[in-house]
Parts: structure tokens; C-alpha cells; sequence
């Protein structure tokens, strides 16, 4: 089969990453007589420093005309006093809106083998770890009204959070569509004891409920997830939530697996196309010195092939991952190894 990779490295150790995620793929194509055909595609810091935009209207077009986006990391401190509006992490945005790719489907699994490398008690992971955070990507307030602005003299600022049942819905349903695919149990995290924006999203989610019958639907507020998550990760199955309270929790999950450089993401909309990304940031203390976890970007082409259809390939990669946990040589220091970010893969290589 041949495939259109529109490929985002962005910034930090976006782009040593990528590459490496790309070495794992060329293998799987020879393997599989798979082409990738794969368009780099600029996009965040690395896009500004080219044409003063952080997704210029050509990347965009690029992604929309392919069959999956495979993207790095975007931001930096290069670009930390830029207006908001044309920040690296804008054009990120940019692209999960105009792509539409409003679910993000962020799964915590702990890798047995590596459970050392969690920082928490060996009794509450002995439990495990194997749950996922369904975050709405397109709305909230990181997509709401902001204004920063003076009044009577004294400085003011203000971003909103704002949904609407449609928006809820159609993420309510993907939530509860990958409950009926996993454990049966959904958890939608939010904060109703104070927001009218989670008072929503429990009214659109109730009545929701109504065509799962099988699904076991709870809610949480945010603060005691985030307590939850740390006390026993193992209640948790399929959590819902919106943009911002998900992007928290889901680097609280990634680290609860052993390191930030563990989990993938897949931003989908309902079709088979997606953009694949590691859930971790550009890490500019890390960038560049070829010490950095590549599993995210990895595990985020084994997404990218689940949804391309290419089970097989998928799991030839998830297993190779597998055994070089298993084996526990040649990880990176972030996983108590001291391996490059190049020996790791070429590990992982090996088995594919
Ligand atoms: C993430 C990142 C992004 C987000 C940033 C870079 C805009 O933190 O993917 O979790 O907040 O969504
Ligand atoms: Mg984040």
C-alpha cells in the first residue's frame, strides 16, 4: 500500500525524534512492501523562523492532502516573546482545528517491564496501568474568546472556557464508543461543583448514556482525578474530558508510566485520517543531544498504522517495543539506561 505522510518535526527534540519514528517506518516498508511517502512539512518555531507564521497555509494544505500527519513537538524558548497569536504552540492548534481533529485519544499503558521507572509505589502499579483519556482537541479555552487589555488603570486578562452540546456530544460519543471497545467504564473528569461548562457536559452526557446501557459512566472532579490518578491509576479505564483539564492530566498519566517520553496520541475526527504526535513537548533542555526517549513518536506511528488500517505492521512494532523493555538494555536515561536516542532504536530495529 502506499501512504501520504505529511511529516511535522517542529521543534526541540521534535525533530531527532521524528527521525527516528521514520527509521521504524522505512523498516516496516520494506518489510510489508509498504511506500510512505512522506512531505516535511514546516510547522511552530521552525515555521516562524522560515515565513514568520507558526502554520503557513501551505503546511495545511499539505496535511489536509495527505492520509495521515505524523508531528514531533512545537515551541521553544526562541520563541517565548512572541504575541500569543502567532506562537509556535498557535500553529498547533491551528492544525488540530483545521483539520477538524477533534477527539485526542491519549493511551496510559505501563509496559510491566518497566514499571521501576514509574515514580510511583511498586503495590499501587503492581495493580497496572491501562487506561486512556478521550480529550476534546477543538474547543474550550484554548479555542474561547481571550482579551488582555486595561480598565479604570489596572491591567486585566481573561480566556473562556465555552461548549456547546454539539461539541459535547459528538466527543461524548467517541468516549463512550472507545469504553464499549475497552473496560465498560467511563469517567468524564470535569469541575461542576463550580463550572457551568461541566454542568453541560453532565446534562449532554447523561442523556447520552441512555444509548450505552452497557457503559459504566461516572463523573469525577478534576482536582480528586488528579489525586485519584496517582492514588490508585488502576479505577480508571476510559476518561472524558475537555481541552485543558486533558492536557493535564494526560502528562500526569504519561509520567505515572515512567517517563513523559512513553505516551503516543492519535487527534482523529470520526474517518480513518489522524494526526499522530507524541503527547510530550519540544523539551528544549533535552533537544539536540540525542539522548531523548523516542517510545511517544513510535508508539504514535503504531497508531498511525492502526488507523490506516495496517494491524499487522502495528503490532510487529508494538512487540518489538515489548521485547527491548523486556530485555532492558540499550534504554534511554530518562528509563534508567543510558543509551542514545539512535542505540534505542536501532534496538528496537532489531526486532522488527
Ligand atoms: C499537548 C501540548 C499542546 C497542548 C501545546 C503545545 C499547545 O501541551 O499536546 O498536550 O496544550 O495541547
Ligand atoms: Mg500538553
Amino acid at each position: 500500500m502506499d501512504f501520504k505522510i505529511a511529516v511535522i518535526k517542529g521543534d526541540g527534540v521534535g525533530p531527532e525524534i521524528v527521525d527516528e519514528g521514520l527509521k521504524v517506518l522505512d523498516k516496516i516498508a520494506q518489510k510489508y512492501n509498504h511506500k510512505f511517502e512522506c512531505t516535511n512539512v514546516l510547522g511552530g518555531g521552525a515555521a516562524i523562523d522560515v515565513t514568520g507564521e507558526p502554520l503557513p497555509k501551505e503546511s495545511l494544505d499539505i496535511c489536509k492532502a495527505s492520509d495521515a500527519v505524523l508531528l514531533g513537538a512545537v515551541g521553544g524558548p526562541k520563541w517565548d516573546n512572541i504575541e500569543s497569536s502567532k506562537r509556535p504552540e498557535k500553529g498547533l492548534l491551528a492544525l488540530r482545528s483545521g483539520l477538524g481533529l477533534f477527539v485526542n485519544l491519549r493511551p496510559a499503558t505501563m509496559h510491566e517491564s518497566i514499571k521501576e521507572a514509574s515514580p510511583l509505589r511498586a503495590d499501587i502499579v503492581e495493580k497496572g496501568v491501562d487506561f486512556v483519556v478521550v480529550r476534546e482537541l477543538t474547543g474550550g479555552i484554548y479555542f474561547g474568546e481571550r482579551k488582555t487589555g486595561v480598565e479604570n488603570g489596572v491591567e486585566f486578562a481573561y480566556d473562556v472556557e465555552k461548549y456547546d452540546e454539539n461539541e459535547i456530544r459528538r466527543i461524548g460519543k467517541k468516549a463512550f464508543e472507545t469504553a464499549m471497545i475497552r473496560n465498560k467504564k467511563l469517567t468524564c473528569v470535569d469541575k461542576a461543583n463550580v463550572l457551568d461548562s461541566s454542568k453541560l457536559w453532565r446534562k449532554v452526557l447523561n442523556e447520552l448514556a441512555k444509548d450505552y446501557p452497557e457503559v459504566e459512566l461516572s463523573y469525577m472532579y478534576v482536582d480528586n482525578a488528579a489525586m485519584q490518578l496517582v492514588k490508585d491509576p488502576s479505577q480508571f479505564d476510559v476518561i472524558v474530558t475537555n481541552n485543558i483539564f486533558g492536557d493535564i492530566i494526560s502528562d500526569e498519566a504519561s509520567m505515572i508510566t515512567g517517563s513523559i517520553g512513553m505516551l503516543p496520541s492519535a487527534s482523529v475526527r470520526g474517518d480513518d485520517f489522524g494526526m499522530y504526535e507524541p503527547i510530550h513537548g519540544s523539551a528544549p533542555d533535552i533537544a539536540g543531544k540525542n539522548i531523548a526517549n523516542p517510545t511517544a513518536i513510535i508508539q504514535s506511528s503504531v497508531m498511525m498504522l492502526r488507523y490506516l488500517g495496517e494491524q499487522e505492521a502495528a503490532a510487529k512494532i508494538e512487540n518489538a517495543l515489548v521485547k527491548v523493555f523486556e530485555k532492558g538494555e540499550n534504554l534511554t536515561g530518562d528509563l534508567g539506561g543510558n543509551a542514545t536516542t539512535d542505540e534505542f532504536t536501532n534496538e528496537i530495529l532489531k526486532y522488527i
